[in-house]
């Protein structure tokens, strides 16, 4: 027995080193440690060695086994290095006047819907701002006048990572930070993805879209944030659409409101898509709180503004008539290509 493990071991060890690509050592691997491989028959034939002798063959296979799987890996290692290597100098050629094989690329719906967003925005003076989607407590909350432990946190649950930091629940995350780059006057649009510890359904996802959008500037009114929202809507429904506010509690709004249009389908007489009310939900928004603006260095005796959160996901869906959130992060390209229509 003791003879047969040395032999094995000979037998592997000049197996592997003639081994030259990586995907050959799981043959080798099977050859030996697999269910019936060498090893395996060894531990049966182990039963039929004397007793006293048990003790050392058992630790010579045991020996043996480190040794085949320690080997395998080096090598294994070391094959995967070069063949990466020698991908990364092999010059690959390209001819570039062949025709395109595949489909031609199309944009993700909520591209198509932020793109013509931002390009009524611009037209109306507003400047698009870029932000991350990993902030921290101060920017996604406290800066938005909710302190630790303000109920208003309950409903925005988020991803907190190990930094402390965490995913942006809300676009208005950024309220502070644009405050703070531009001061007062500012007309500002930021979409962005955020984030939320969803239980996901065919109206709720953990990642969506938002665009929020503010302006500050001396004496903006109620006024200003309705024309703004009625223009922007009906640019973007190429229709006249009628908006209607009602009270909503955001602590970072002072007054703040739900925005409804009248729903599209039955033209405010009720019908099963706006649940009978011929109203739809459709982008919170209000008077930006002076706390708020205090935090973001504003002068609130001189300075008042409009704050909105239009979610982007939702004017997608209306849009587009897409009935199931998930579609969106599904990936399913069938499923998305279809809305291009530029
Ligand atoms: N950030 C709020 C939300 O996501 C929406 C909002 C934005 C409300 C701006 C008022 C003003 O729920």
């Amino acid at each position: 027995m003791i003879a047969k493990t040395q032999q094995l071991k000979a037998a592997f060890d000049e197996k592997l080193s003639a081994v030259q690509a990586s995907a050959e050592i799981d043959a080798i691997r099977i050859e030996f440690m697999g269910k019936k491989g060498a090893v395996a028959a060894l531990m049966t034939e182990l039963k039929n060695v004397p007793n006293e002798q048990k003790k050392e063959v058992g630790q010579l296979i045991n020996e043996l086994k480190q040794h085949i799987e320690a080997s395998m890996q080096a090598k294994l290692a070391e094959l995967k290095k070069a063949e990466e290597e020698a991908l990364i100098n092999a010059t690959e050629s390209y001819d570039e006047s062949l025709p395109m094989l595949t489909q031609e690329g199309s944009y993700h719906p909520i591209t198509l819907v932020q793109r013509e967003l931002e390009d009524i925005f611009t037209s109306m003076g507003f400047h698009i701002e870029d932000y991350s989607e990993i902030t921290d407590d101060f920017n996604c909350f406290e800066a938005l006048n909710i302190p630790k432990h303000h109920p208003a946190r309950d409903m925005q649950d988020t991803y907190y990572l190990s930094s402390g930091q965490l995913l942006k629940t809300h676009t208005s995350a950024a309220q502070n930070t644009i405050m703070k780059k531009y001061g007062a006057p500012v007309r500002a649009i930021f979409p962005g993805r955020c984030f939320r510890n969803e239980k996901i359904d065919a109206c709720h996802e953990n990642t969506f879209f938002q665009m929020e959008g503010l302006m500050i500037d001396e004496g903006i009114s109620i006024s200003n944030l309705i024309y703004f929202m009625k223009t922007m809507l009906s640019e973007v429904f190429k229709r006249d659409i009628k908006v209607r506010l009602r009270p909503g509690f955001f602590p970072f709004v002072e007054p703040g409101f739900e925005l409804d249009i009248q729903c599209l389908i039955c033209n405010g007489d009720g019908c099963p898509s706006c649940k009978n009310s011929g109203w739809l939900e459709l982008c919170p928004c209000g008077m930006i709180h002076p706390n708020v603006l205090k935090y973001g260095g504003i002068d609130t005796e001189k300075y008042t503004g409009f704050a909105f959160g239009l979610g982007l996901t939702r004017l997608a869906m209306m849009k587009y008539g897409i009935k199931d959130i998930r579609v969106f992060n599904e990936g399913n390209l069938k499923a998305l290509s279809q809305f291009n229509d530029k």
